[in-house]
């Protein structure tokens, strides 16, 4: 199954983004008009996926990157003032809002955004605490009964350090920490070095027992009791090839995953995710939106290692296109509440073809980035597609490098070792000035036996 026909859906999107820009844009009617909060590589896809779904009408994006102006209106506000986003929602008739990164979320926008009126997928801000306090998803997580790493909390670093013990250890910030807050320190000195470190000074910290097996991403919608598993994937978190340098955001990621069979996603979702739903709604807080868990087959079963309110990145990448269905719709009735009704009739459905997508880095990515760097793409074969994060446009139209992770080429394939060669094939001919990837995304697929 061809599960998208880009060309003629596209030139229908910007025919109707045309449109848009003339007045009398009204709600719903005609199709959905939708808003997508961020700008990497996450919201590349939302956008993208968006652009794929008869429903939409309209897609616009705050702040978006330049090259989603393809088929989305970029609009340029910041995303901590919510009052003006709240005045481009209503002048622009505003049907669906979806947010992607992890800071607005947790600021609270999707509580103040829901007070227009409009429907948002984002959580409160009290629900995405599961992602904000790793101490209180800890908490949660003992009090439904799902397994994680054992765990202690500590107010500071400087009472974390007196309560080390020798052997290994993960240390982490409780907080939003940018994907810096989390050191597995092998003996007592690295957890030392560690909590001594600026990342880790300030706040609470949690001490966690080391696991270790696969990793897994499991994101699941949820609708304060209901949860639809959406289709797994493996992310690649450290800069080099056989997982060895830095921790990134995130270098490529796979889906489907033989670290977990798409048939587990929803016994595990049940297993791991609904009973955390459960207890925040009994808390009064239920969770509406997105629930990522980072996963860990260990020697003992599956555990959770981390929640995340949110779509992953590059999760985003490979499960979106993955997902049947009308997107939009099925979004819409997730912001709106309706999530268990919509899905009993329009269950969701995942594609059987295998998606690949590889982080194009700048020289000095994770640390501080070459930009500005001039790209250059070739000619890329059908069902290929390159979703920036970090580019910009020079004065004569043509695209730049402007961060780190500078775009993210995806592509499918028969299976994950198809989808692989075809995106590796692909990045071959996307080059500019230092720019490097891992080689090594997907190489693992396949060689495993996973049971539940
Ligand atoms: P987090 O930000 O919580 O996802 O942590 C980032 C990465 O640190 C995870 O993807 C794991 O690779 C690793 N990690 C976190 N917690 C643990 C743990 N308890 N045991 C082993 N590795 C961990
Ligand atoms: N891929 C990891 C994250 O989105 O947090």
């Amino acid at each position: 199954m061809r599960f998208f026909n880009d060309g003629a859906r596209i030139r229908k999107i910007i025919a109707q983004q045309r449109a848009q820009r003339s007045p009398g844009r009204t709600h719903g009617g005609a199709g959905l008009n939708t808003l997508v909060l961020g700008g990497g590589g996450r919201e590349y896809a939302i956008a993208w996926r968006l652009a794929r779904c008869d429903s939409v009408l309209t897609i616009d994006a705050i702040p978006g990157t330049p090259a989603m102006s393809l088929f989305a209106r970029l609009v340029d506000l910041p995303l901590d003032r919510a009052d003006r986003i709240e005045q481009h929602i209503a002048a622009s008739h505003i049907d669906l809002v979806i947010v992607g990164p992890d800071e607005p979320i947790a600021a609270g926008i999707g509580d103040a955004l829901r007070r227009t009126g409009v429907t948002v997928v984002c959580p409160s801000r009290a629900a995405a605490k599961l992602e904000w306090s790793k101490s209180f998803a800890k908490d949660v997580m003992s009090e439904a009964g799902v397994p994680t790493a054992s765990y202690r909390v500590f107010p500071d670093a400087a009472t974390a350090r007196l309560g080390l013990r020798d052997g290994p250890v993960v240390v982490k910030a409780d907080g939003l920490a940018g994907g810096k807050g989390v050191i597995v320190a092998r003996d007592r000195a690295e957890a030392e070095a560690a909590l001594a470190s600026n990342a880790l000074s300030g706040g609470t910290i949690v001490l966690e027992e080391v696991l270790s097996g696969e990793e897994a991403s499991l994101l699941a919608l949820v609708d304060g009791e209901t949860v639809v598993a959406l289709p797994p994937a493996r992310d690649h978190k450290r800069a080099g090839d056989g997982d060895t340098g830095p921790n990134t955001g995130g270098m490529g990621a796979c889906s489907p995953t033989s670290a977990l069979p798409d048939d587990l996603a929803q016994p595990l979702a049940d297993r791991l995710i609904a009973p955390v739903a459960r207890v925040l709604a009994q808390r009064g807080t239920p969770f509406r939106g997105i629930l990522y868990a980072g996963l860990m087959h260990t020697a003992e079963g599956w555990k959770v290692i981390e929640f995340n309110a949110r779509f992953g990145d590059p999760e985003a990448q490979v499960i979106l296109p993955r997902l049947g269905g009308d997107f939009a719709k099925l979004m819409q009735a997730l912001g709106d509440g309706r999530l268990a009704a919509y899905t009993h009739t329009n269950p969701v459905r995942f594609s059987q073809r295998a998606y690949v997508s590889v982080a194009l880095c700048a020289e000095g990515y994770p640390g501080r980035p070459r930009v500005g760097d001039p790209i250059t793409i070739g000619s890329l074969p059908d069902d290929v597609w390159t979703f920036h994060a970090a580019s910009k446009r020079a004065a004569d139209g043509s695209f730049v490098t402007a961060g780190g992770r500078v775009l993210h080429v995806v592509a499918q394939g028969d299976t994950p070792t198809h989808a692989r060669e075809r995106a590796y094939a692909a990045a071959e001919r996307i080059t500019w000035r230092g720019r490097f990837y891992r080689s090594d995304i997907a190489a693992s697929e396949g060689r495993v036996e996973v049971t539940a």
